[in-house]
């Protein structure tokens, strides 16, 4: 986000001209669940459609009618500044409410949850992750930052950034994976994609949750996080600043506490790194409701209080309380509250306004909403598609029983296979049923020789009498088995992440019969696949993948693409494991299989599937790794072999360990990757470049340390199978 000198001057003069009413209503955003005609929160508003209890259509009608509630007079005195809402037709009505019968005519800014797309819906993030691709990352983001202006949004609360290691976590759907490095490339690209502003149209990205949320304890949503500030820094902050550095205009204070004080609440998150060392130029929003939980947390007296500590602290819009818009006032003339504060924060909220030129374009153009109400444009579904099919990870392939040969004649197994209102996964709003492609339609489009059989799903009983079916005229069962959408992304914690319901009864039941069963995973989350591992012959991990799914399982099941996805998160045998991840520190006693080492006693103490991890169809080989230093860098040559009879895309993995330290390091962390493409039998000699810079660690006053000595440099397909050189480095 970058204003140009008139635009800040232009700021200043309504800044000057407004009253403190006024700029309090700037810091307001008002959402349905407060002043909409019906009393069921928003969040489960949500949770209603996504389970059932309520149609798509349903709720957008009940959405239509609450904010036909809107207190259109509150837009009128200047008191809101900002709604969240997805309807194009009445954001025109209210921003022409706020910009012509309003004193100051100040627009407003209108953000939705545009994650994954609105109605091109892409793969959730867990899974667009694994495609390692930062190319992909912006392009999708640029999708949706089109269709999201076309119906009226110009602020998405995207992307969600949190790190997260914990697969218990339902939210671990919707962001990049347990890794920083990665998560801070997908970060940066979201951005790029989103706040384009060369392009004809881009929105304010919303760098969320802020921060630490994906540490909750026990992965149990909304929980407590502690952690040192070391790891603080060196884990989850990572995407945040690299995300704000690119320029990212808003950020969303996350729910959770960290360290005891509430990221809402917590000057030294908000003020001191985010805005002061990190730079945003923008402004911060709480979480949908966060600033009255500080109550609830038990770190504010009342409601006035929670207000005063989180404008305080850096906290410039209230979501969804009305906190700031009853209390802010009365706290500024008691001196609690100094004028500074209320001034910065208007500032950064006038400062994005006006650098999406809602000031000189604050409607949506009638033939925009037109265009995109119809049909989806080519180009995006082709995108769309591009971004499922390289989401697709293949952790087993026994036997090479995939790819399919179109001559087998398959049975498709599983509810999941042919509902497409499930394929979007969590936080998709804006997709039709039209436009999805469930895996049954994928595949008969395709042309397999299948029938379908639903014999089961996630939830409910199996069908005895479809699986017999199932089993008897087939060559090859493809089982597609996981999670219902509702069973990941906010409130969706789980205890238990094996698959649910009866499906590995069904799975067990399908092996009976003698013929190979593929499962097809449709899923938010690692699932302990220990038993699936061991007892089938070919896994595919397939996520939700938007409304391309269908097509895009059905090329990489068939073989007319090959599977290019590596793991954004670990997957565990077990559920005890969890948290799993690579990049731990090490112990004293490193897991082994000797008794008093770091394990466990009834599962194993590594990964099933470790991060970075995905097969191909073809096989890669890596030989001779040289690591070089360079005055500011390592440089890090390998070469890779298509060893195998296809042509395939490989990403090459760069990791690093600094082997002593004044902290205790990771035994592994990704620092670089490249996709590449390799034909059959060919190699190619690939270089990567670890930065100096970026091979220090902070430490736990937050200082960054580059520090002399040993430094192992790993290349490979995977965050396990690697080759390794050490190298003594001097900074
Ligand atoms: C979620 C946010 C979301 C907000 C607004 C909250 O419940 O935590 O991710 O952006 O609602 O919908």
């Amino acid at each position: 986000m970058h204003l140009s000198k008139e635009q800040n001057t232009k700021v200043e003069e309504l800044l000057s001209q407004m009253t403190l009413e006024e700029k309090i209503g700037q810091m307001n955003q008002e959402s349905p669940s407060i002043v909409g005609g019906f009393d069921v929160p928003f969040e489960e508003l949500i949770e209603m459609m996504t389970d059932g209890r309520i149609s798509a259509e349903e709720f957008q009608n009940m959405m239509s009618a609450a904010e036909r509630d809107f207190h259109e007079n509150d837009i009128r005195a200047g008191k809101v500044g900002s709604l969240l809402l997805d309807d194009p037709g009445k954001s025109n009505e209210l921003q022409r409410i706020a910009v012509e019968e309003s004193r100051l005519g100040i627009p407003l800014i209108i953000g939705f949850d545009v994650i994954h797309g609105y109605r091109s819906v892409y793969p959730i993030a867990i899974a667009e992750a694994c495609s390692f691709d930062e190319v992909l990352f912006e392009e999708t983001a640029r999708i949706a930052a089109e269709e999201s202006r076309a119906y009226g949004i110009n602020w998405n609360f995207a992307p969600m950034i949190d790190v997260a290691r914990d697969a218990r976590w339902g939210r671990v759907s919707e962001g990049p994976g347990e890794d920083p490095c990665l998560a801070s490339a997908f970060a940066r690209a979201k951005v790029r994609g989103l706040q384009d502003d060369s392009a004809d149209s881009y929105v304010a990205a919303c760098l969320k949750h802020y921060v630490a949320y994906g540490a909750c304890e026990a992965g149990r949503d909304y929980n407590t996080t502690s952690m040192s500030i070391s790891q603080l820094h060196n884990v989850y902050l990572p995407p945040f600043k690299a995300a704000a550095e690119e320029g990212a205009a808003t950020a969303m204070a996350s729910f959770n506490d960290l360290n005891g004080v509430p990221c809402t609440v917590n000057s030294y998150t908000l003020r001191i790194i985010l805005k002061d060392t990190y730079g945003l130029e923008g402004f911060v929003v709480s979480d949908a409701n966060g600033i009255k939980e500080c109550v609830t947390h038990g770190i504010a007296e009342d409601d006035a209080d929670a207000g005063i500590q989180a404008v305080k602290a850096g906290l410039d819009m209230d979501m969804g309380t009305h906190i700031y818009k009853e209390y802010l006032k009365d706290a500024v003339s008691a001196g609690k509250v100094s004028a500074d504060v209320i001034d910065d924060a208007v500032r950064r909220i006038l400062s994005v306004k006006m650098w999406l030129g809602l000031f000189e374009n604050p409607y949506v153009p009638e033939e925009t909403m037109a265009k995109y109400q119809d049909i989806l444009p080519k180009k995006h579904v082709e995108k769309v598609r591009e971004a499922a099919e390289k989401s697709i990870v293949l952790l087993k392939n026994e036997n090479q029983t995939l790819p399919l040969k179109r001559s087998q004649k398959i049975s498709l197994v599983g509810c999941l296979a042919a509902d497409k209102n499930e394929v979007c996964g969590a936080w998709a709003m804006g997709w039709k049923e039209a436009d999805c492609v469930s895996i049954l339609d994928g595949l008969k489009g395709a042309g397999a020789d299948v029938v379908y059989y639903p014999c089961g799903g996630p939830v409910g009983d199996i069908s005895e009498e479809e699986i017999q079916k199932a089993s008897a005229d087939c060559d090859v069962i493809v089982a597609v088995v996981g999670e219902l959408t509702n069973m990941t992304g906010e409130a969706s914690s789980k205890a238990n992440i094996k698959m649910p319901g009866k499906q590995r009864k069904m799975l067990e039941k399908l092996l009976e019969s003698g013929k190979p069963v593929i499962a097809v995973l449709m899923n938010g989350r690692p699932l302990a696949l220990g038993w699936e591992d061991e007892h089938l012959p070919a896994i595919l991990e397939c996520w939700h993948l938007g409304i391309q799914m269908g097509n895009a399982v059905a090329a990489v099941l068939l073989g007319d693409k090959n599977p290019e996805g590596k793991l954004s998160s670990s997957f565990p045998y077990a559920n005890g494991q969890c948290p799993v991840y690579y990049n731990h520190p090490n112990t004293g006693r490193p897991g082994s299989r000797s008794k008093f080492t770091s394990r466990y006693l009834d599962a194993p103490f590594e990964a099933l599937y470790p991060f970075g991890y995905g097969l191909s169809y073809t096989t890669f080989e890596y030989q001779e790794l040289k690591a070089e230093e360079t005055e500011d860098s390592v440089k890090a040559a390998v070469t890779v072999k298509n060893t195998g009879t296809v042509d395939g895309r490989e990403c090459v993995q760069l990791y690093m360990q600094d082997v002593a330290a004044g902290l205790v390091r990771p035994v592994k962390e990704l620092k670089a990757f490249q996709k590449i493409f390799l034909p059959a039998g060919t190699e190619k000699k690939i270089e990567l470049e670890l930065k100096k810079q970026d091979m220090g660690y902070y430490d736990n006053d937050g200082i960054y340390r580059l520090e002399d000595g040993m430094f192992r440099i790993y290349a490979g397909g995977n965050s396990r199978d690697c080759l390794c050189e050490e190298l003594r480095i001097e900074f």
